[in-house]
């Protein structure tokens, strides 16, 4: 039985739903039309009534951040540019692969409705290199679209002109992050920048640009539809709308489900996601991708699906709702090993910190797992996290090192017994060493 609204994922079970004639047949394209007879302006203020918040990770008002692109007097003569985020590199997150493959006109009929607010001429979507498939997909939906006169000059008769790329990286996780995308689809070495400039302001070849996450604008030609009120109406106050969490993990349902934000958190795990696999307890919870603090059972049992509620009671965050789940059998050590691996292999080396922490932290975790670490190695890599958060040019430093100082807070015995049985010296049976 389906109980929460369906905004996303509304089409997904659709045979043949990535086909422009299926997708128009339900209902994509109408809200494109409606949006090209309202004023841009109109259409912001439509998205910032929503109350739409970010979905790659920051939670950032979409309505607001749009508001921040300068009238054409302030932007020297450049074009504003729409970028469209669809890295997805984030360990434990794979809904925006699924909102493309499974309805990519939905995501092109919201770069249209979004590039005409803004007063956007050429828009790109980014996606990561392992996502050649996906581009594919896309591009033919695109194509689609141009044949119907929805792409190209005149779209809908309006005299508004929009023309829209893809664009594949070359599968780094840094060139998710904002500033980073931005070098990377001019051409250079895809690292992060310095903010500010905010992107909003100086992005894409030094002109206006506003990067916003697959999910954000896929969400757009609903609000359009259905009016910013009616979004807003759904979750909670501060935190509106519905979300795609991709679920994984020790569950007996993995996949991408789609809950009015607020949802508790139990109830995701036992409804949508089949409850804990093989009928084990619940040891431990990612909530929002692998750089926000893992969770506790207490704090799942109390934390709704909330930007909101997973701060306050877990100090954690929603990130990019990836929604990893670990049984009672996960070791927490050999755990964060494995995500301080990722990082460590893909900080792009730009600030000291995150460049050489990221790799110590990965070799002190290493050396625990091989039982070769001790007492004092834990205290250094608590202080190598504690040094790298904000003392660096972006927040992957952050992303590093939030995973540690919560697996070492909220997990810290498991360490310590670690250490503590790798020194135990193993006698023969009936030998005993006199003091
Ligand atoms: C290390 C790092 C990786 C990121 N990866 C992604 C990503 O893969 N996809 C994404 O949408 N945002 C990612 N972000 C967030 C973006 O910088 C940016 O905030 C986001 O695309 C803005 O879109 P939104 O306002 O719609 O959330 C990342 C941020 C950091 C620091
Ligand atoms: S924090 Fe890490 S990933 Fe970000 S710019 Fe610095 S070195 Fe690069």
């Amino acid at each position: 039985m389906d109980v929460h609204p369906r905004i996303l994922t509304e089409i997904w079970d659709v045979p043949d739903a990535h086909k422009i004639e299926v997708a128009e047949a339900h209902g994509r394209y109408t809200a494109a039309a409606k949006a090209l007879k309202m004023t841009p302006k109109d259409i912001v203020d439509e998205v910032f009534q929503s109350g739409l918040r970010g979905r790659g990770g920051a939670g950032f008002p979409t309505g607001r951040k749009w508001q921040f692109v300068p009238p054409p007097e302030r932007r020297g003569g450049k074009p504003v540019y729409l970028l469209c985020n669809a890295d997805e590199s984030e360990p434990g997150t794979f809904k925006d692969r699924f909102c493309m493959w499974n309805d990519p006109h939905q995501l092109v009929e919201g770069m249209i409705i979004s590039s005409f607010a803004l007063g956007v001429r050429h828009a790109y979507i980014y996606l990561r290199g392992e996502f050649k498939y996906v581009q594919d997909r896309l591009d033919v939906a695109i194509q689609e679209a141009y044949a119907k006169g929805y792409l190209g000059t005149n779209i809908f008769g309006s005299g508004y002109d929009l023309d829209l790329y893809t664009h594949l990286g070359a599968g780094a996780y840094i060139c998710g992050e904002e500033t980073a995308l931005i070098s990377s689809l001019e051409g250079v070495k895809g690292q992060p920048r310095l903010k500010p400039p905010f992107p909003a302001v100086k992005g894409v070849w030094d002109a206006p640009t506003i990067v916003n996450n697959v999910e954000t604008i896929a969400v757009v030609p609903w609000v359009i539809n259905n009016g910013g009120a009616a979004y807003k109406a759904i979750g909670t106050e501060k935190s509106p709308g519905t979300k795609l969490f991709s679920c994984s993990g020790h569950i007996n349902k993995p996949g991408v489900y789609e809950v009015p934000l607020g949802y508790p958190m139990m109830d995701l795990l036992n409804n949508e996601c089949g409850g804990v696999r093989g009928g084990r307890k619940l040891k431990a919870i990612i909530p929002g991708g692998s750089s926000v603090p893992v969770m506790t059972v207490e704090e799942v049992e109390q934390a709704n699906m909330d930007y909101e509620s997973i701060n306050a009671v877990a100090g954690s965050y929603l990130g990019s709702g990836g929604f990893i789940v670990m049984d009672e059998t996960t070791d927490m050590v050999e755990a964060l090993t494995n995500l301080l691996r990722f990082y460590a292999h893909e900080s792009c080396g730009q600030c000291t910190p995150c460049r050489e922490g990221c790799g110590w932290m990965f070799k002190i975790l290493e050396r625990l797992c091989a039982g070769e670490a001790d007492h004092e190695d834990l205290d250094t890599l608590k202080d190598l996290a504690d040094n790298i958060h904000s003392r660096t040019i972006c927040f992957f430093g952050a992303s590093a090192a939030m995973p540690v100082q919560s697996f070492l807070q909220k997990f810290g015995d498991e360490f310590t017994a670690k250490i503590d049985a790798a020194r135990r010296i193993e006698l023969p049976p009936g030998v005993s060493v006199a003091k």
